[in-house]
């Protein structure tokens, strides 16, 4: 399949056996990724890391991905301590990490910057996120929790929360769509999902419900994918405090729920998912970031061409 030297910038570029694939490779992976076994796959080839965002999971995981398989990465550290202070273009920073790194990650607050940085990079660009655009390796990850943890065709799933900045919902939506599943979706009528959306997703013959509540919502799915609001996507701050805490997954909230239901949330939450709720059965959001680093793992060696 045609994965070395590809720039991983949005689902999009993703056929089913492509994902597919992915998914099959990262199972290889997850003992290593677990120091079940090592391995020195990546030994030599070095992961220019590159935020201009904050992270914790995304950053940590590729790192721990790129080291379990024996590479090493080179990070640009905090932006204010790097030449982007003085100025510098994220073009250039691109073509100056390309010829240190055999591939970059790149985290950054507009939307496009990862499809940019592909245009100046000699080395493949591993979109980490992209303002409200796409965060690719987030949607594989989720594809796999869901495969380890419940399965993906024909899945009934509720995407709850900020569906209309959320990129990891986007993402998500469009990916299960090669899979028939049936969607449903709740959030504040100021952060529903964008119509075309929806729109691309019926002409899928994807099953699209609006539901009022998480309680209405969770009777009939296996999985409840939720999302923080975030505060940071919101041009007025005052249009922030109108949604903020308007959606909370509780141990009463589930009563009803599936025996099966598992809980999924990309993290960090605030206080959509209260801790009691980490207790039950259903929660699956400390997996779903552990899965980061197979899936991780997986995409590296196969841009690096170290794999097939
Ligand atoms: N899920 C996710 O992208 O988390 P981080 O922002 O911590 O990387």
């Amino acid at each position: 399949m045609p994965f070395e030297d590809m720039h991983i910038i949005s689902m999009k570029e993703f056929t089913r056996d492509m994902i597919d694939h992915v998914l099959e490779v990262a199972e290889e992976m997850e003992p290593i990724a677990r120091s079940k076994s090592s391995s020195d796959l990546l030994k030599g080839k070095v992961l220019g890391v590159l935020f201009f965002e904050p992270s914790t999971r995304t950053r940590m995981s590729f790192e721990a991905a790129m080291m379990r398989l024996g590479g090493e990465v080179l990070s640009l550290g905090s932006v204010d301590a790097s030449s982007v202070a003085k100025g510098e273009t994220l073009a250039d920073t691109i073509r100056v990490v390309a010829g240190y790194s055999n591939a970059i990650v790149l985290r950054h607050p507009m939307e496009g910057a990862a499809r940019l940085a592909s245009e100046f990079s000699a080395v493949p660009i591993l979109n980490a996120g992209d303002g409200a655009g796409h965060h690719p390796t987030q949607t594989f990850l989720d594809l796999y929790t869901i495969k380890r943890e419940s399965h993906l065709e024909g899945l009934k799933i509720a995407l709850a929360g900020d569906l209309k900045y959320g990129r990891t919902v986007h993402s998500l939506c469009y990916a299960l769509s090669f899979y028939g599943a049936e969607i449903t979706l709740v959030s504040p009528p100021e952060l529903s999902m964008p119509s075309e959306i929806i729109e691309d997703l019926k002409k899928k013959n994807i099953k699209v419900i609006e539901a009022d509540s998480i309680e209405d919502a969770i009777q009939d799915v296996e999985v409840l994918y939720m999302t923080r609001i975030q505060k940071e996507r919101f041009p007025d701050p005052a249009e922030y405090q109108k949604v903020a805490n308007r959606l909370q997954i509780t141990p009463e909230v589930l009563k009803n729920a599936k025996e099966n239901l598992r809980i999924m949330h990309p993290l960090p939450r605030t206080n959509e998912i209260t801790p009691q709720v980490d207790e039950t059965p259903h929660a699956s959001y400390f997996d779903q970031s552990f899965y980061g680093v197979p899936i991780r793992m997986a995409l590296l060696c196969l841009v690096m061409g170290v794999f097939e």
